[in-house]
């Protein structure tokens, strides 16, 4: 009997714990998480350059086959010398679903972009990595074996 008690007790205590884990975790689109579409891919970047124009940029790299664009975020934030004459600054680029159904890496591409984006301000170890790498994010260079993973599986 106090074995059971005690079970349940632990359960509720770690359903509080977890629940104030994702409490805390919550950020944006994670609030609602679920696989974003291409579009919302899309709009996910322009808000965060519009919310973010000295650190965040987005373009295309071009469409795919069934037309539908593929789109990029660079992060980098400005020093005291003119961004364009900062040719020493490392770039790296996280490239992510290269085929179709793996989806996974796509997501963390996307919250790793919106994190870094988000935590500049207050987050001196964010700071640190902006202020010296300038960092693309392509989360997608598939859509459209996306969109065909997403019928049949
Ligand atoms: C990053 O750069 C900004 C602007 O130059 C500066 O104010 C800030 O202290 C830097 N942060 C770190 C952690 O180096």
């Amino acid at each position: 009997m106090w074995g059971f008690c005690l079970v349940l007790i632990l359960a509720c205590a770690t359903g509080e714990y977890s629940e104030v884990q994702v409490v805390q975790e919550m950020d944006n689109f994670l609030e609602n998480p679920h696989y974003l579409k291409n579009h919302e891919i899309g709009e996910l970047f322009t808000q965060l350059a519009k919310d973010y124009p000295d650190l965040a940029q987005t373009y295309t790299i071009g469409k795919s086959l069934e037309d539908r664009p593929i789109y990029a975020l660079a992060l980098s934030a400005p020093t005291g010398e003119s961004k364009n004459g900062d040719l020493l600054r490392p770039m790296v680029k996280l490239v992510a679903n290269i085929r179709g159904d793996e989806t996974v890496g796509r997501q963390m591409v996307l919250y790793m972009a919106e994190y870094l984006a988000t935590h500049y301000d207050g987050d001196t170890e964010v700071q640190d990595l902006l202020n010296r790498t300038e960092i693309h994010f392509l989360p997608t260079c598939n859509p459209d074996g996306f969109a065909k993973a997403q019928v049949s599986h």
